[in-house]
């Protein structure tokens, strides 16, 4: 049996992950890594125990550095793990430090490596994601792109992408019963359905203090309730800004960051959902919510084609932008929930 390598370690890898694990085991024999970026219970062990993931053979226990420390020191110990292991393939998915570590550290080891989730581009070079994006594109051998726009990215810098679907369309699917099915009294606080905003953000350039201060503020003029799951990197900087009590910040509800079925059903329950997440993003499309996109570009353009998504950087007059008058058309740009099984057996025939 041929041996792949996945090497995951920031929370949307995890879900990710989940999704794509079980069809590569049909066929191959699957080693996991845990790099170790994201290592709170609520960031990283949540989703394994949640989702039914096989527990990590190897955790590189990286933990949070610099970039350059922390890629580095990926870099390193996923050699040894390479050099133990001797993979035929090497899987990584999205755009983290951990991705780019894995597609450096294989690529010089002229093991093959699959990028799920390539070809998605912001365009905007000051974000740690774009640079770890074009870098694992350009590294990998089999690039498997979710969307058309995807293709048509990597298309343009004379790459060529195998359209698949998005891997996250097939986590939703397979667990949206079960995050249907749960209670979430305690987390909603007594809020009704459709009668909040939830949120997330997390982003660098958002969570720099200033940037922070005055999105925060914005969102706290919204005419509703706002349920915000709380990133452990932007929990540091409000507690520098703001004084919070009971968990309040005038309508904004701070909680812990949530188990994927806890966050899905939040999100599914709520009226808008506010982010500057591109998983998140994307699910609230899945759920045909209405979606305010907390910055200047989205590499998921067809949300905002498809009229559910706004973009409002800084929060800047986001009353404003909240709309349910017109009319938005779904399409699945993401494929058809099957992304994973197209993407197993295309490393099957690689290999
Ligand atoms: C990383 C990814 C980003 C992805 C996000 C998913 C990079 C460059 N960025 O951003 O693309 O969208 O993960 O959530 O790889 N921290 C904790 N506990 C944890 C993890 C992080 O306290 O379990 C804190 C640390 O202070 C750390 C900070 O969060 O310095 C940022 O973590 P890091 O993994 O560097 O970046 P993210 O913002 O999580
Ligand atoms: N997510 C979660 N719990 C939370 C917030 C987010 O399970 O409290 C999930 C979310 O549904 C999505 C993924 O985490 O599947 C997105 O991760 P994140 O926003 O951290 O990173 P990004 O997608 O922006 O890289």
């Amino acid at each position: 049996m041929k041996k792949i390598v996945t090497v995951i370690g920031a929370r949307p890898q995890f879900i990710k992950h989940a999704a794509l694990q079980n069809e590569l085991r049909k066929s191959f024999k699957e080693i996991t890594v845990h790099t170790g970026q994201h290592y709170d219970e609520n960031m990283s062990d949540i989703f394994f125990k949640e989702m039914g993931i096989k527990k990590p053979d190897y955790n590189l226990e990286v933990g949070s550095m610099s970039h350059a420390a922390q890629t580095g020191c990926m870099m390193e110990r996923l050699e040894d793990v390479f050099l133990q292991t001797k993979p035929d393939m090497v899987i990584i998915y999205g755009d983290t430090n951990s991705t780019v570590a894995a597609s450096l550290t294989a690529s010089k080891m002229h093991i093959p490596v699959s990028h799920v989730e390539a070809g998605l581009r912001s365009f905007n070079m000051r974000m740690p994601e774009e640079i770890n994006r074009i870098i694992a594109d350009r590294l990998s051998d089999i690039l498997f792109a979710p969307t058309k726009t995807s293709m048509k990215n990597l298309r343009e810098e004379n790459l060529k992408g195998i359209l698949t679907g998005d891997v996250m369309l097939d986590a939703f699917l397979k667990y949206k019963s079960k995050a249907d099915s749960i209670d979430i009294e305690d987390v909603i606080l007594g809020l009704k359905e459709d009668s909040y905003a939830y949120m997330t953000l997390h982003r660098a350039e958002n969570t720099l203090k200033g940037n922070l201060k005055k999105i925060i503020n914005n969102i706290s003029k919204i005419p509703m309730p706002v349920i915000f799951s709380v990133h452990p990197r932007t929990l540091k900087v409000i507690g520098e800004l703001f004084q919070v009590k009971q968990n309040r910040i005038k309508n904004i509800h701070l909680i812990d960051p949530q188990g994927y079925f806890n966050n899905i059903a939040l999100m599914s329950r709520s009226l808008l959902v506010i982010t500057d997440s591109g998983g998140l993003q994307k699910e609230a499309y899945f759920a045909k919510k209405r979606i305010i996109t907390v910055r200047e570009e989205t590499e998921w353009t067809e949300t905002v084609d498809s009229g559910y998504n706004t973009l409002c950087p800084m929060a800047e007059e986001i009353h404003k932008k909240i709309s349910f008058k017109r009319k938005p058309l779904y399409k699945n740009y993401y494929g058809d929930g099957d992304a994973s099984i197209k993407i197993s057996r295309r490393i099957k025939e690689y290999l």
